[in-house]
């Protein structure tokens, strides 16, 4: 502690990222990254993006862009909204959206950036017990709140809710803005964005960091009424008004418009994802449903934290929480093939 700090920062408790080594050869299943390169041509438009150009500012509503999305999912450009990552598209959710008297909801587990946020912004939160199976309850979501948010297929369980259930909860909550993180949805779950236009409180994020494998440009979006994304708008031009660069705003572009190796990718993962599932089992692991590209698997006989530092003293990440109730968990991101059977064979010797 300084004594230069803001009292906030000294109250805050931040994100801790997943581990993204500097040097040494590992298979990385850490951080659910997609395990296949961006998109050809998104490439070869961020590389014509590197010109004369990059001396003047980028557009800072990144129009363009806005446009190729909202006809992507047949929206008006007035109901799209982009950002440095979803992570930075949250941020202004919560600091325009779900600060409110009442507490916002949210899964107790869940993506563990949203009770940070709720730190920064000094948002009151509650956290709703997930049952023990893991799914969300919505009858659990039955009480006084200013707002909901809930990833769909949830973080780090990988488990969907179905477009009826996503459409009763904003059915049930008419005055609370239902915000639904879709960052895993393209590996197997329904968007809710169909449901836009019939839900002014609906507002469905998503990013390009793991189905268009580019975590590393940082570009995500939010999509939902024209009323929801003005209070994104007025959060962002009082915070940075050029939020994505001329690089990431043609490389975006580009990845949306190339929908066939989008599809290719996504089908890839989704088919190593069914069968990294049935080796898991095999190997005696209990593996919930996964609709996102990663797994969440436990071992009855094994200490999770202890099989985390096997296999990565054999070169192979995984992602392992603390957390009570999930502490003995692993999350596996789904890798290529050749990844997914460098993880099953690190595991022989850690089961035995
Ligand atoms: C549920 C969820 N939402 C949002 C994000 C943030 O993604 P990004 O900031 O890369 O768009 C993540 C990243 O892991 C996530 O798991």
């Amino acid at each position: 502690m300084s004594q230069y700090w803001s009292p906030i920062v000294q109250s805050l408790t931040p994100y801790v990222p997943g581990e993204q080594p500097k040097h040494q050869r590992l298979v990385k299943l850490n951080t659910n990254e997609n395990p296949y390169p961006p998109s050809p041509k998104a490439i070869a438009a961020m590389q014509a993006a590197c010109a004369d150009s990059l001396r003047l500012y980028p557009d800072p509503n990144s129009d363009q862009l806005r446009q190729v999305i909202s006809q992507y999912y047949g929206l008006s450009s007035d109901q799209v909204f982009v950002g440095n990552g979803s992570d930075e598209v949250l941020a202004h959710i919560f600091c325009g959206l779900l600060k409110h008297d009442k507490p916002l909801l949210f899964p107790d587990i869940s993506y563990s950036f949203y009770p940070v946020y709720c730190g920064l912004y000094e948002v009151e939160y509650v956290q709703v017990p997930l049952a023990e199976d893991f799914s969300v309850r919505l009858a659990d979501y039955q009480q006084d709140n200013g707002a909901i948010i809930l990833p769909n297929p949830n973080a780090p369980t990988g488990i969907a809710l179905g477009l009826t259930e996503i459409e009763v909860l904003l059915q049930q909550h008419p005055h609370s803005v239902v915000v639904i993180d879709e960052a895993y949805v393209d590996f197997g779950a329904q968007s809710a964005v169909t449901l836009i236009d019939r839900y002014p409180n609906l507002l469905v994020v998503q990013t390009l960091s793991k189905s268009r494998s580019l975590a590393g440009l940082r570009v995500g979006l939010a999509m939902g009424q024209a009323h929801l994304m003005e209070a994104l708008e007025r959060v962002k031009n009082s915070f940075n008004s050029y939020p994505l660069d001329r690089v990431a705003q043609a490389g975006a572009q580009a990845a949306f418009e190339d929908q066939e190796y989008f599809v290719e990718c996504c089908n890839k993962v989704i088919a190593t994802r069914e069968s990294l599932i049935k080796a898991l089992q095999q190997c005696g692991f209990e593996v919930l449903p996964s609709a996102a590209n990663f797994v969440f698997a436990r071992h009855p006989q094994r200490d999770a934290a202890t099989l985390a530092a096997g296999l990565r003293e054999q070169g192979v990440i995984v992602r392992h929480f603390k957390q009570k109730r999930i502490d003995q968990f692993l999350r596996i991101s789904i890798g290529t093939d050749a990844e997914c059977q460098a993880l099953l064979t690190a595991l022989q010797p850690l089961l035995k």
